[in-house]
């Protein structure tokens, strides 16, 4: 992630970045720095491993760092270990430019090469070394303006930055770039501020421009000049901040979907621990009494779009830990047509709002033929809730993007402790066995936080991707439920077409449509048939698709196939999908911001369908 603050004015500038920086720290925390320049004296820069406290011990709270503009970074490190030396700001070998930088430089291996030809050495193991020595290449080439140098290594670059850079020749100026990493800047009482969100400069200023892609600034005292990549001067309307509720609660992300993304690990938790009692999952609580789980013949697990996904893994988990029989049903399909119900049935209703028009139908049909049923819901006294026999209440909270990503684990987990606690009351599972899964699923919120803090690799990768036009998805068993999900996120927020296929099953038509670059995105994190999904990417891949392969560590064989891989941790293989989804949420995500496309209401969709 990476946070980046910039001021030019007239109080002390080291006070304002490190308090900047502190509104920042959730984009990163593993170092930090600033340099601060007054007047036409060389800038300081102090840098600290570590959290931001570490910066200001010291600089004494940035009272030992004298003058008034400077720029300043809190760190996430992608290219480099977390160090002092690879700390951001970072500078030319003169102190001709020095900057920071938030996000990839995709290319940087190339252009360290055509520096290091021209004379340049390099300090750091970061690409943003790389980008402010290629600045200052261009700076010294063409003996021109910072906007024109800017602009010369901008057209070099590929990949994602919010960069702010200061010039030795240029003492009271910041100059300012910006290519799909977040970056606004603000003027107030003829002092200027940039950073990477709002909450970092809201104290001082609510008129903020937002910079577009491939766009610049100069930045003086109180002045902001905006530039385009020709280097002509352009016009930006500043914007005035009026904090809604709803941009209040993105707690500084940039999109709700990225936040919720990182409540999974709580929703996951709260959702396991509603269902844990004395140390045990047990259910007793939902109402249905032991001896009707025990006659169960048949599930029927009826629902739309994710959560209907669950549904489809929920199948493989409870048919193979209870032992019953299950269907899964979209609620389109099943409110109008005409199933021979089994008698002691239950069907299943999973549904985030509570209120989706199919769901609820179904709901209703279900009840008419004297099923019983048992809502999986996450708004309390919604609809579905109120009107199911039996509620079991996913704890994910509210949930605002129009794509889910916490409520679809928050009813996977649902589903998981539904499968084990059957299991152990029709005595398929011993307390032991159920103990231990018990223990497995415990074991997720911490093995998603993982997963999470290697999200700037899926970012990188989304980045090379997202021009894709068409995407496969393919997995066997709970993989191939996984990839539906996939799938879905994919094309909903990022318009690019996808398909999620069992991986036996392209041979049978859908493989026609392999060509060369096609990418096939394959899930494997069931053991017993991940030789036979490697069949089956081999098969793609001798068609010229570009493989990805998601499994489990340890499974370093994939490599061997795939062009791009990516691990989970281990867990057992009916729960794995709940740590192989956020891999597959995180891509999507950053295919939709890749592609400029706005990520919490994606067009045509509403977070609740209640017409049918
Ligand atoms: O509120 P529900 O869970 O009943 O909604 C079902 C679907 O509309 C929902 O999962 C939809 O597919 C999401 N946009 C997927 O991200």
């Amino acid at each position: 992630m990476c946070g980046i603050v910039g001021f030019n004015g007239h109080h002390e500038a080291a006070a304002v970045l490190l308090d900047g920086l502190t509104k920042l720290e959730y984009r990163g925390y593993d170092s930090a720095g600033i340099a601060v320049r007054d007047g036409s004296k060389d800038a300081t820069i102090v840098k600290a491993k570590g959290r931001l406290d570490h910066l200001k011990e010291k600089t004494d709270n940035g009272r030992s760092v004298i003058g008034t503009c400077g720029i300043g970074h809190t760190r996430w490190a992608t290219h480099g270990e977390p160090s002092e030396n690879n700390a951001h700001p970072h500078c030319s070998d003169d102190g001709n430019v020095i900057g920071v930088h938030n996000g990839i430089i995709e290319n940087y291996q190339e252009l360290k090469e055509k520096l290091l030809r021209n004379g340049y050495t390099f300090y750091s193991e970061t690409d943003t070394e790389v980008a402010i020595k290629l600045v200052d290449y261009y700076y010294k080439k063409y003996l021109g303006t910072p906007v024109d140098a800017i602009n010369h290594a901008l057209v070099r670059i590929r990949g994602s930055y919010a960069l702010e850079l200061m010039f030795k020749e240029y003492p009271d100026e910041i100059y300012a770039a910006r290519k799909d990493s977040p970056m606004i800047l603000g003027v107030a009482d003829g002092e200027s501020f940039i950073a990477s969100d709002v909450p970092a400069i809201l104290k001082h200023t609510r008129t903020v421009y937002y910079i577009g892609n491939l766009q610049m600034a100069r930045v003086g005292k109180g002045e902001i000049t905006f530039y385009n990549l020709d280097g002509d001067e352009i016009e930006i309307e500043p914007k005035t901040i009026d904090w809604d509720a709803e941009a209040a609660e993105k707690s500084g992300y940039e999109h709700f979907m990225m936040k919720e993304i990182h409540e999974q690990p709580k929703a996951v938790a709260d959702t396991l621990h509603s269902a844990v009692k004395d140390g045990k999952i047990d259910l007793a609580g939902l109402g249905l009494t032991e001896e009707e789980i025990r006659e169960l013949q048949q599930i029927y697990i009826v629902a739309c779009g994710s959560a209907y996904h669950v549904g489809v893994a929920a199948q493989y988990t409870i048919e193979d830990l209870a032992d019953i029989p299950v269907r899964v049903e979209l609620a389109s399909e099943f409110r109008y047509r005409h199933i021979p119900l089994a008698q002691n049935a239950l069907v299943i209703i999973i549904s985030q709002s509570g209120e989706t028009a199919d769901s609820l139908a179904a709901l209703r049909k279900a009840k008419e033929k004297n099923l019983k049923t048992l809502g999986i819901v996450n708004v309390i006294g919604s609809s579905i809730a109120r009107e199911a026999d039996h509620v079991f209440y996913t704890m994910a909270g509210p949930e605002i993007a129009v794509a889910t990503t916490k409520a679809y684990s928050a009813q996977l987990i649902a589903a998981d402790c539904i499968a084990v606690y059957f299991g152990m009351v029709r005595g398929r599972i011993t307390e032991e066995k159920g103990a231990e899964y018990l223990d497995a699923l415990e074991s997720l919120p911490k093995q998603i936080e993982k997963i999470l803090e290697d999200k700037e690799r899926l970012q990188w990768f989304a980045s090379k991707q997202s021009n894709a036009h068409d995407v496969f998805f393919i997995g066997r068993g709970m993989d191939y439920a996984v990839t539906l999900e996939g799938s879905l996120k994919l094309k909903e927020i990022s318009y690019v077409h996808s398909e999620a296929y069992a991986a036996g099953e392209l041979k049978h038509g859908t493989i026609s449509l392999i060509e060369d670059g096609t990418l096939v995105i394959s899930v494997l994190t069931q053991k017993a048939l991940i030789e036979k999904t490697v069949s089956n990417m081999v098969e793609v891949k001798s068609r010229g698709a570009y493989l990805m392969g998601l499994t489990t560590y340890g499974n370093y064989d994939i490599e061997d196939v795939a062009d791009f891989t990516t691990y989970i941790p281990d867990t057992d293989p009916h729960f794995a999908i709940s740590l192989a989804v956020v891999p597959l949420q995180l891509l999507a995500y950053y295919f939709a911001v890749s592609r400029g496309l706005d990520v919490d209401k994606p067009r045509n969709l509403a977070k609740s369908v209640t017409v049918e």
